[in-house]
């Protein structure tokens, strides 16, 4: 595991950005993996702007997106689809049949969750995954618990992360209860692992992922067994390592 540490957001945000365009540039049919929340903002902000300046060029490329609130409408201000039109999709050469984010409305979620993990393996599998860490260390949705969940599936979000992401609503009350995640094996199964943290509220987490037994109650931890992965962190962030 690979860590940089940045001096703030910004840094965080361009690193993570020329570690992605560099995944694009070396292979322009790259199948990425894609994170939403406040952390990957920036970065996608940076990849936008390598777009515009002729540095990369999406039209080959397919992204998975990590997760989707369940039942929550795809044009939602607060759906994933709706985050990743607006932060990248949109602005960029990307074909919107080569972008999949998982189906929160699907009829029968477990047969989808299947089938997502089968389109990812038929796309030959995730080039880089990128991740934001929960402040209680989950990955994706993959909350603590008491084993590790395989694959994409159905999750109840815990109260912390309904409060932590509250932020986007107006009241906890509205924050959907569940989610469709891709599982630890989903996200281990990627070559690369890109994983972004920044803030004193992430401090702890990045402590545990880096310090704690590996444990499903700390769910990042099982990432120190992964072969290629880089944490990009700022100082807040890093305050505890
Ligand atoms: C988002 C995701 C989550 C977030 C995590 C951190 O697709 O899978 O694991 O990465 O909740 O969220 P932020 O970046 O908003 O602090």
């Amino acid at each position: 595991m690979k860590i940089i540490k940045c001096r703030d957001y910004e840094q965080m945000s361009r690193v993570a950005a020329d570690i992605v365009a560099e995944e694009i540039k070396s292979n322009s049919k790259a199948v990425l993996g894609l994170a939403t929340g406040s952390t990957p903002e920036g970065m996608y902000a940076e990849l936008v702007s390598k777009y515009k300046n002729g540095e990369i060029d999406f039209s080959e490329v397919v992204s998975f997106n990590l997760d989707e609130y369940i039942n929550l409408p795809e044009e939602d201000v607060n759906s994933y689809h709706y985050f990743m039109n607006q932060h990248l999709f949109n602005h960029v050469n990307i074909k919107k049949e080569n972008t999949n984010v998982p189906d929160g409305n699907a009829k029968d979620i477990d047969e989808y969750s299947r089938r997502y993990d089968e389109m990812i393996s038929d796309a030959g599998g995730i080039d880089i995954q990128v991740l934001g860490i929960g402040p209680n260390a989950h990955i994706g949705f993959n909350e603590p618990s008491s084993a590790f969940k395989v694959g994409t599936s159905k999750v109840k979000l815990k109260k912390s992360t309904i409060e932590a992401n509250s932020r986007f609503f107006e009241s906890a009350d509205e924050v959907p209860k569940y989610a469709i995640s891709m599982g630890i094996g989903s996200i281990f199964r990627s070559k690369k692992i890109l994983l972004l943290a920044s803030g004193k509220e992430k401090a702890k987490a990045v402590y545990d992922m880096l310090n704690s037994e590996i444990d499903p109650k700390i769910p990042a931890s099982i990432l120190r067994i992964h072969p290629n992965v880089v944490v990009v962190v700022d100082e807040k962030a890093a305050s505890l390592i």
